[in-house]
């Protein structure tokens, strides 16, 4: 799979543990920053994954801030993103399965380190159920 992954600085330690936990599985990355804890704004990282995932260039993407929040924000802005903003992984698994979400949004102050890992995992092994949901996508 090619996933594309960004944060703010507030997300940047969680990004790079991502990028490695995804990159040991065999998974392309592409991480778009930021690359330090230098304070940056996240609605311009927001918008280069989603421009990845827009264009099919990467089949998912993940985005981690300090909450999470701004950056769903951002990324739902774009008319082709479903982001799902998840704490847990039956939030991550659900967000696949019903709204058919393209990109994961993490908040690194929010969420417990040790919990990053199983809901990447469940959000990138799930897949969308379709159905009685792909009607509901269609009055997005
Ligand atoms: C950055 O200070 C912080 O506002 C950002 O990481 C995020 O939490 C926004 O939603």
């Amino acid at each position: 799979m090619i996933i594309t992954i960004a944060s703010d600085h507030g997300g940047y330690q969680y990004k790079e543990n991502i990028d490695n936990y995804l990159r040991a599985q065999g998974h392309e990355v592409i991480n778009l920053g930021c690359y330090s804890e230098q304070s940056v704004d996240y609605p311009d990282f927001a918008d280069m994954v989603c421009d990845l995932v827009e264009s099919t260039t990467a089949d998912l993407g993940i985005l981690v801030c300090g909450t999470g929040i701004g950056m769903s924000m951002a990324a739902n802005r774009r008319s082709k993103i479903r982001a799902g903003l998840c704490k847990d992984v039956e939030t991550a698994k659900l967000t696949r399965q019903h709204n058919n979400a393209n990109v994961l949004c993490l908040g690194a102050r929010v969420t417990d380190k040790q919990s990053i890992e199983p809901i990447v995992q469940a959000f990138i092994s799930t897949d969308f159920e379709g159905g009685r949901h792909e009607k509901r996508l269609k009055k997005f």
